[in-house]
Order: structure tokens, then C-alpha cells, then sequence
């Protein structure tokens, strides 16, 4: 039997091939494919490639190929019939049942597309005809390019009750057919059909292929409704497509990202800044759907919301959607925009350098979730912290996938032991890592003003010598690794002299290189992955809680960046001094003009450095101290 050719597209749709072949041996994507161990001949280096976009496999060992039906054929031994029906089951569909009906519904679907499609012709040629001239210039007011009005294939729907029935009418379009399509209203009462859309700029919707299925239209005068869409029709179901999939999927494959606006003109734009890989859904929260046809496109799509209650709370619809559905490796990021403004508004106003910037700081799930559960919430009692315990783990709950749950358990976990271990009194951060003095109540206003300690009582009181001060320099930085953020190249820079405490140095770069918003437990977590745990504890040493307090995870970071600071200037000037001693020894013995400009160098490397100390006006405030030592 032939199966219809929607239900086969929808069966590709719904299978990822990566995923299906991943599941019999192992996949690493390599650039836009996959690539493994051929699971139709033995051997030890990969010769087997998958490409999930054109839906294909093949072996450069042993030549075997095809696409998701051949897999199942050859894998499971089965024939054409049997393999589409298990692919079904995976998929979730329901085999057809050939009956005429569904013959003429395929006849019908096939008149409809015709349809649309014309439609669409009709609405681009008034777009250019003289009626679209108040829409062309609403278009050039809005900066959208004729290339774009081409691409996307805008059109114009113009300011009359019957013109589109009528001119696709008169191309052998039957009433039926428009009707059925959304195009035009046929009102209850038996009063004469209309056109749906009138006075709009129409933006096409298309399916994944690129066959216009339903359109958009944004109202040019003050019509009730800014956007109007399709309706449901055999083509269109408003939660499975996403607008500008079609074009969107190239790029979407070369780059292994995708971006999720919110509306059509946000896509658009986003596409002429160079971020062609965007889509939108159609005016509604995402669907389980959408977000399973973005996943099989790229792991971690980016979601792009106005920065204001709407998009955050669109973030937090989209997120709650998408726990069941998390799998290792998939997750969805959340690009948040300045209050106020959407992609087209920053792109028009900032251009594609601020929007760049905005998708590369996109928040990963974790952390939007974290934010939800904290934001604003007082922790300030054992039965409040057991509350906000109970909701994160309720989230976790959510997640069917059992790996994910579990790493989601400690990450919170994690964040939670962090944010009540430390004392309210030693930082002013709030739970969620922002600044916000009113939180803490008590504990928010303290000011520095008054206790001002002279600096110079610290300079000399706290700087310690040679070894020990290279310890405290890394300890510090192990203790609180956000100092790094915003001085990993002091650390790189720096050259110490014993060679253990160096090793543990360039572990910690390491470390900073590659991963974002290291804490002091994800530190400590990833130093004991490369088993230096035990060498680090060895640098806590006896004296840490007198002189050295700050080094302290519990120390305030203000506090701990300042003392940390100072300390390595001290070390740099110390090694500047010996560089000094060492250019004066070589011009003693031997008198040239290079051993001269060495010595001048160093003078004023030396001189440079001490006038350029750190200051420690305030220090310990932070930390609820008044006294230095
Ligand atoms: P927005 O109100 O954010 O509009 O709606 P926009 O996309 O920024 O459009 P401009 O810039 O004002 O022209 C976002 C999306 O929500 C849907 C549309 O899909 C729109 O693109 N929407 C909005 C509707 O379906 N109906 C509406 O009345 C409004
Ligand atoms: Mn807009």
C-alpha cells in the first residue's frame, strides 16, 4: 500500500535519524553531520556519517546507505511496510487507513496548497501595485528592505470585502476551497462570503518546506486585532509550525543554533542582521511540539524575550513547558532583551553587534529556573528555606529524564547549600547572585563611611612574605573564584616561584578558561576532578582565620578582591625589585648599553608599580568587620 505523502513527511519530521542510528552505536557530530562506528561492519575508526538535514546515512567503509525507513529495513531485518509501521509507533503516529475519503482529503489538501499559494502571489502583486503604496511606505518606515520583502515573500491585502475571493475565483479557485483555507469568512446567517484579511501587510507562513500554508497579517490602520492569523485549516495547525522554518533550517544545521523570537517582524529582522536561523511561533506560548521540531534541529535553542514582566513570564511559560521534555544535551537558553524592547526595536536602534552581545549572555535553564524560585522570595527562616527547598525539587520532579533530574538535584543543591551557608552578615548579594540591598533587611545598609580604617595600617600589618604569600594568592582565588571574572589576567600574568603552587595556578586558568560563573563549590568541584584537592586543602594551612580571614569563602568577595589585589601587587613588586637587583649586578659586571637600558627598565617598571598599589580604603566593611586583623 502507498502511504500517504503527508503521513511519510510527518514521520520524518517526528524521527531524528541521529537519534534512531544513536541508538545502536555512537554518534559525535562533526560540523553539520554525525559521525561512528559503522553499525553495518566491523571496524575501529568511523567511516559511518549521518546527516540529520537531508536525512541520510551513509559508509564510506562498506558504501552502506539510506534514509530512516532503509535503517529500520536493514537494522531490524524487516520490509517497507513493517518499517514504516515501527517507525510510526516510535513516532507516535497513527497508520493511515487507505479508504476514499482519504484519497479525495489528499486531492483536497493538494487543491488547497494551490490555493495558498496563489493567495500569495495575489497578495505580493498588490503589494507592488498601486494600492500597496501606503504599505510600501509603512514597510520603508519600519526600515525593512526590498530584499526582505522579497525573501519573505510580504504581500498587501487591500482595504476591500471581496477583491482577493474574486481575483482567485477568477483563477478556478471554488468558494469551497477559500473557505476551507481561511481565506475568506462565510458568516452563519447566509449573507455573502468575505475576505478575512483587509487592509493588513501579509506575511506567508509556510510549512517546513517552504509551501505557504496560512498567513499573518499586521492591521496598517487602527483595525481591533494588531495581528491577525489563519485559522486552523487541514494545512495549518497554529502549534506545530513555527514561521520561517523553511528558511531558517540551512543555517540553523551549519550553525548548530537556532533563535526563538516572538514575533514576524522580529524574525525578519533578526534574518537581515545575519541571524537567518530564527523562527517564531505564531503568536502563542511555545507548544510541546514546536519545541521538539527545535530540538531535532540544534541542542540549545535561544530563546529571545523582551526584557520586561511579559517576556519573563513567557520565559517561565516556555521553561515549565519544556521540563518533562529535557534530555542530556537538551536544553533551551533565554536571551533577555532590555526592558522595552523586542529584536526588531534593539537591532533598528543598536544594531546587530548589541544583539550579537544579548545571544551570547543567554541564561541557560538552570539559572532561569533558580531565578524564578528566588526572585524576591526571603529565605530568613529554617521553614522559609525548607520551602524554597521543596519548590526547586518540585521542578525537578517535572523532569522525566532521570540523568537530567538527577544533575538538576545537585546543581540546586549546590546553589542552595552555597546561598544559606554563607552569612547574611558577610555579603549584601541576594540569593540570586544580583545585587539588591533592600533584601536582607538588617544587614542592607551597612556603610563604610563611618569605620574607615587608615590604609596604611593594612599595608604594612597584612602583607605576608615569600611562599606563604603565594599561597594566600591562590587560595584567595580558589575561595572565591569570582574575582576572576574580572581579573583572569592577573592571575594568567602572574609567575610564582614555587613550581607545585604554579601547577595549582594554571589549573585554576584552566579551570576559568572554559567554564562561566564559577563559585567557590564549582571551583572546588572542578580542582578535585583533576585530583588536587588534597594540595589545595594543604595551602589552608593554621593561620587562615587570623591574618588571613579573608581568604575565607565566607569573607565577602569585595573584601577578598581587594586584599587579593593588594597582596599581588606586592608580589609583582617584589619580583620588580629582583629584576632591579639582578640588571644592577649584570651592569656592575659588565659595563654595555644594553645592560643599561635593562637597569632603566626595570627602574621604571618598579617605579610605575608602586605608585599604582591597591586601595584598601574600607576593607573588611564588606565583611561586617570594623577591624582589620
Ligand atoms: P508583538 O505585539 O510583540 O508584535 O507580537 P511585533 O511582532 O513586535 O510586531 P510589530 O513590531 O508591532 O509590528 C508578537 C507576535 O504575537 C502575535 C504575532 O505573531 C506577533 O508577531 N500577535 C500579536 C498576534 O497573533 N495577534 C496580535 O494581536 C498581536
Ligand atoms: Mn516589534
Amino acid at each position: 500500500m502507498a502511504f500517504p505523502p503527508h503521513f511519510m513527511e510527518e514521520l520524518k519530521a517526528r524521527v531524528s535519524l541521529a537519534d534512531l542510528i544513536g541508538r545502536r552505536t555512537k554518534l559525535t557530530k562533526k560540523g553539520r553531520e554525525y559521525s561512528g562506528l559503522c553499525p553495518f561492519h566491523n571496524e575501529k575508526t568511523p567511516s559511518f556519517t549521518v546527516n540529520e538535514e537531508k536525512g541520510f546515512y551513509h559508509c564510506f567503509g562498506c558504501g552502506a546507505n539510506g534514509d530512516l525507513i532503509e535503517f529500520v529495513k536493514q537494522t531490524e531485518g524487516v520490509a517497507f511496510p513493517e518499517a514504516v509501521e515501527r517507525l510510526a509507533a516510535l513516532a507516535g503516529l497513527e497508520m493511515p487507513v487507505e479508504r476514499p475519503e482519504e484519497k479525495a482529503r489528499q486531492q483536497r489538501t493538494a487543491t488547497l496548497h494551490d490555493a495558498m499559494e496563489l493567495a500569495g502571489k495575489w497578495f505580493s502583486s498588490q503589494l507592488a501595485s498601486q494600492a500597496g503604496t501606503g504599505a510600501r511606505g509603512y514597510l520603508s518606515r519600519r526600515q525593512v528592505s526590498d530584499a526582505a520583502v522579497a525573501n519573505f515573500r510580504l504581500g498587501f491585502a487591500p482595504n476591500s470585502r471581496t477583491a482577493l475571493k474574486e481575483a482567485l475565483i477568477a483563477r478556478g479557485v471554488t468558494e469551497a476551497t477559500l473557505i476551507e483555507g481561511g481565506l475568506i469568512i462565510k458568516p452563519d446567517d447566509g449573507r455573502e462570503s468575505y475576505d478575512r484579511f483587509r487592509d493588513r501587510l501579509m506575511f506567508p507562513i509556510t510549512d517546513r518546506r517552504g509551501r505557504v500554508i496560512a498567513f499573518g497579517g499586521r492591521a496598517l490602520g487602527d483595525a481591533p486585532a494588531k495581528y491577525l492569523n489563519s485559522p486552523e485549516t487541514p494545512l495549518f495547525h497554529k502549534g506545530h509550525v513555527l514561521y520561517n522554518l523553511a528558511l531558517a533550517r540551512q543555517k540553523t544545521f551549519d550553525s548548530g543554533m537556532i533563535i526563538v523570537a516572538e514575533g514576524y517582524m522580529d524574525v525578519i529582522a533578526l534574518s537581515e542582521a545575519g541571524f537567518t536561523q530564527s523562527v517564531a511561533p505564531l503568536g502563542t506560548a511555545i507548544t510541546e511540539d514546536q519545541l521538539q521540531i527545535l530540538w531535532k534541529m540544534a541542542a540549545e535553542p535561544i530563546l529571545c524575550l523582551d526584557g520586561d514582566t511579559a517576556g519573563w513570564r513567557a520565559a517561565l511559560r516556555a521553561s515549565e513547558r519544556a521540563l518533562p521534555l529535557l534530555r542530556p544535551g537538551h536544553s533551551l537558553r533565554f536571551a533577555l532583551l532590555p526592558a522595552g524592547l523586542d529584536p526588531d526595536d534593539l537591532i533598528r536602534k543598536e544594531g546587530a553587534g548589541a544583539m550579537r552581545a544579548i545571544l551570547d549572555k543567554a541564561l541557560p535553564l538552570s539559572e532561569i529556573l533558580w531565578r524564578k524560585e528566588t526572585e524576591g522570595r526571603s529565605v530568613d527562616t529554617p521553614e522559609r528555606k525548607a520551602a524554597l527547598e521543596k519548590a526547586l525539587y518540585g521542578l525537578c520532579d517535572e523532569m522525566r529524564d532521570p540523568a537530567v533530574q538527577g544533575y538538576y538535584r545537585n546543581f540546586f543543591k549546590e546553589k542552595l547549600w552555597q546561598a544559606f551557608r554563607k552569612k547574611q552578615g558577610a555579603t549584601e548579594r541576594t540569593l540570586n547572585g544580583r545585587s539588591d540591598r533592600n533584601r536582607f533587611g538588617r544587614f542592607a545598609n551597612r556603610s563604610g563611611d563611618s569605620h574607615k580604617m587608615p590604609s596604611a595600617t593594612l599595608r604594612k600589618a597584612s602583607v605576608p612574605d615569600g611562599a606563604r604569600r603565594e599561597e594566600l594568592i591562590l587560595l584567595t582565588a580558589v575561595n572565591h573564584p569570582e574575582i576572576l571574572e574580572n581579573h583572569f589576567d592577573t592571575l594568567a600574568s602572574l609567575h610564582l616561584a614555587s613550581p607545585q603552587l604554579d601547577r595549582i595556578r594554571r589549573a585554576i586558568i584552566d579551570i576559568a578558561t572554559v567554564e562561566s560563573s564559577l563559585d567557590y563549590s564549582g571551583m572546588a568541584h572542578h580542582l578535585a576532578k583533576r585530583n588536587l584537592s588534597e594540595q589545595v586543602k594543604r595551602l589552608q594551612g593554621p593561620t587562615t582565620k587570623s591574618l588571613d580571614w579573608f581568604v575565607d569563602p565566607a569573607a565577602a568577595n569585595e573584601d577578598a578582591l581587594n586584599a587579593w589585589l593588594h597582596i599581588v601587587d606586592r608580589h609583582k613588586l617584589e619580583a620588580l625589585q629582583k629584576d632591579l637587583e639582578a640588571a644592577e649586578r649584570q651592569l656592575g659586571e659588565n659595563v654595555t648599553s644594553e645592560n643599561l637600558d635593562r637597569l632603566k627598565m626595570a627602574k621604571k617598571a618598579l617605579e610605575e608599580a608602586s605608585g599604582n598599589e591597591a586601595n584598601l580604603d574600607g576593607f573588611g566593611l564588606a565583611s561586617g568587620r570594623n577591624k582589620i586583623v
